[in-house]
């Protein structure tokens, strides 16, 4: 069977200041008809052709329990497991709680991991590439999802196929999270490389396997954690001091970089190359992108006004009216108490930008 798993503990700060803590843009729309992470459930819908597939395991900030069981209850899920954790671990350990949550009944379901903050056009291909990796997942090995990349991205992980493998699913020969701006380059012009989607496909007992090897203290801490979880409806609250004590690390790092090097496992990373209009929206200028524009390369909503521009996003909100003149390239974001105004090539620093602002207040 296939267990859906959302990964929505993320903090999207690179999206303020209309992507918030108390309501970061997983749970924003973004003028779609539904939030980031609705559409991430609604696209599990169709793979009840590979097999039975399992109320989804929902792993997100205890903060967030009602917003994330609200919208899912409004895309029609009745059932969700929501592992809700006292503190962010990043997502080795979250989807280590969610493996462990899998397994509670005896199952060993593969695992279709999705950050519930990413945005696909293109869902029959996205359907299309599971269902290349899947046999490979039920086999033991652990399917990454590959974006033939667009640029030198530092923010991403890239694989590298091999290029004698049989399309569509091909071993990984290294895998390298987040490279610097050089080797992100020199990755990208190589044409050897993909661009890691985040998308992660294995099975339960597979995934607790490798980072059992890789990273027992994540592991002990992991299941400690769960074993005392206090359970009440679909909320699942591991012990706060077990999962406090839980160091933090990504997939990526933790596992996917060591797993094409390591023989002890027996445990084989594949891709599936993916052509599905995906995109992480992680920063404004991502954003913009992904957004409809008017001639002049504009993206708004709200109530604005342009006059001379291009290529600019703005949204206003809360009755504000916002008006932009004579610029070229920019983010013009404004809420009810936080106004942004960005170069649109800059848009990554925001994230420092919202670290100072929790330094300094
Ligand atoms: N439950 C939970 N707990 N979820 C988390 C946590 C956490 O502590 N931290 C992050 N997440 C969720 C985020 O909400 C997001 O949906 C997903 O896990 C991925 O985390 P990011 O923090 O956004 O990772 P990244 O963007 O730096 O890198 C990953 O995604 C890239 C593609 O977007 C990596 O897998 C890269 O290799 C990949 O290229
Ligand atoms: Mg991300």
């Amino acid at each position: 069977s296939i267990q859906p798993v959302l990964l929505c503990g993320g903090a999207g700060t690179r999206l303020w200041p209309l992507s918030r803590a108390d309501y970061p843009k997983q749970f924003l729309a973004f003028g779609s008809a539904h939030t980031m992470l609705q559409q991430t459930m609604l696209r599990t819908h169709g793979l009840e052709r590979l097999g039975d597939v399992r109320d989804p395991v929902v792993v997100c900030q205890a903060a967030h329990r009602f917003i994330a069981a609200q919208q899912l209850a409004e895309v029609g899920v009745r059932q969700a497991a929501l592992v809700l954790e006292p503190a962010g671990r990043n997502t080795a350990p979250a989807l280590t709680l969610a493996a462990l949550q899998a397994v509670a009944d005896g199952a060993d379901p593969v695992l279709l991991a999705m950050p519930a903050d990413h945005l696909m056009r293109d869902v029959a291909a996205f359907h299309a590439a599971v269902e290349h990796g899947f046999a490979d997942a039920c086999a033991g090995a652990m399917i990454t999802f590959g974006i033939t990349p667009r640029h030198a991205e530092t923010g991403y992980g890239y694989i590298r196929a091999d290029a004698a493998g049989s399309a569509p699913v091909r071993d990984v020969l290294a895998f390298v999270e987040k490279p610097d701006a050089a080797t992100a380059q020199a990755y990208v012009e190589s044409g050897d490389y993909l661009w890691n989607s985040g998308i992660f496909m294995v099975r339960a007992s597979r995934w607790l396997a490798a980072i059992e090897r890789f990273r027992p203290d994540i592991h002990t801490a992991c299941a400690r954690a769960l074993d005392l979880a206090a359970r009440d409806a679909d909320f699942i609250r591991p012990d706060a001091t077990a999962f406090e004590a839980c160091p933090g690390d990504s997939i990526d790092y933790a596992v996917m970089e060591r797993l094409p090097d390591d023989s002890t496992l027996g445990m084989r990373a594949r891709v599936v190359a993916m052509d599905a209009g995906w995109s992480d929206v992680g920063s404004w200028d991502a954003l913009w992108a992904e957004l409809d524009h008017d001639p002049d390369g504009n993206a708004t909503t709200g109530d604005c006004v342009l006059s001379g521009v291009r290529d600019t996003l703005v949204h206003a909100e809360a009755g504000r009216l916002v008006a932009v003149v004579g610029v070229s390239g920019l983010v013009v974001v404004a809420t009810p108490d936080a106004v942004l105004v960005a170069d649109r090539r800059n848009a990554q620093q925001v994230k420092q930008l919202v670290e100072q602002l929790r330094g300094a207040r």
